[in-house]
């Protein structure tokens, strides 16, 4: 998919308020500071689109952009960072578990772990908790920049037989570096094809 067009179009901290649920959906998601907002701005190959810091906790609402002026790419806060207050934890761990929950043109939520560190309980049960709650998602690894060529495989095989103590069959993965860009077509391609899937069953 080539990107022509991408347009900020609103922040909301009230999944209601969102914009008109009519076009295709994918929100990003992941512990603060994992690469959410950057990917996104790889993805879109635009430097500064989402707002990104070494300082995690960056990201704060729902943030939409319309692309192609086809489909919607969400930027959301991440969750599990130790040292937001209780309160300011709460309030975002609620907006974001009512977004999932409610936003009924969400195709996928693409979860992103980094690939360099072990499989973290937090995402593992945040992962429990889509598939429970019967929402589709796509795991991103982010960062594999960072880490060195023969650390790569034996990182994802841990992670995988990680998950395969819970799943049956893993969801599908995506290898990413927002610094050198690498995943970026297929990322593109899966959405374009998740695109046309939308479309042929709201047709129907
Ligand atoms: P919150 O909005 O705080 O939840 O964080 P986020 O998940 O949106 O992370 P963000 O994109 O702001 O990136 C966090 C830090 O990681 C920044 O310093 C980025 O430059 C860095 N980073 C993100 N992706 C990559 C990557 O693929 N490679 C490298 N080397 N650094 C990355
Ligand atoms: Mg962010």
């Amino acid at each position: 998919m080539i990107i022509k067009e991408v347009e900020f179009v609103m922040s909301n901290s009230d999944v209601r308020k969102c914009p008109k649920p009519d076009r295709p959906e994918y929100a990003f998601i992941g512990r603060s500071n994992v690469g959410k907002s950057s990917l996104i701005n790889m993805l879109m190959d635009k430097k500064s689109l989402a707002k990104t810091s070494s300082t995690p906790g960056k990201t704060q609402l729902i943030n939409h952009f319309l692309v192609n002026k086809t489909w919607y790419l969400v930027d959301l806060p991440g969750y599990g960072y130790a040292k937001v207050p209780k309160a300011q934890k709460v309030k975002f761990e609620r907006m974001i578990s009512d977004y999932i929950l409610l936003r009924e043109n969400l195709v996928t939520v693409f979860i992103l772990v980094d690939i360099r560190h072990s499989p973290q309980q937090i995402d593992l049960e945040f992962m429990e908790w889509l598939g429970l709650s019967s929402i589709p998602f796509t795991m991103v690894f982010t960062k594999l920049d960072k880490l060195k060529r023969g650390e790569i495989e034996p990182n994802l095989k841990k992670y995988r037989n990680k998950m395969l103590e819970k799943w049956d069959e893993l969801p599908i993965q995506v290898i990413t570096s927002a610094e050198k860009t690498d995943g970026r077509e297929p990322l593109l391609e899966y959405i374009e094809k998740l695109n046309t899937d939308f479309a042929t069953k709201f047709q129907k």
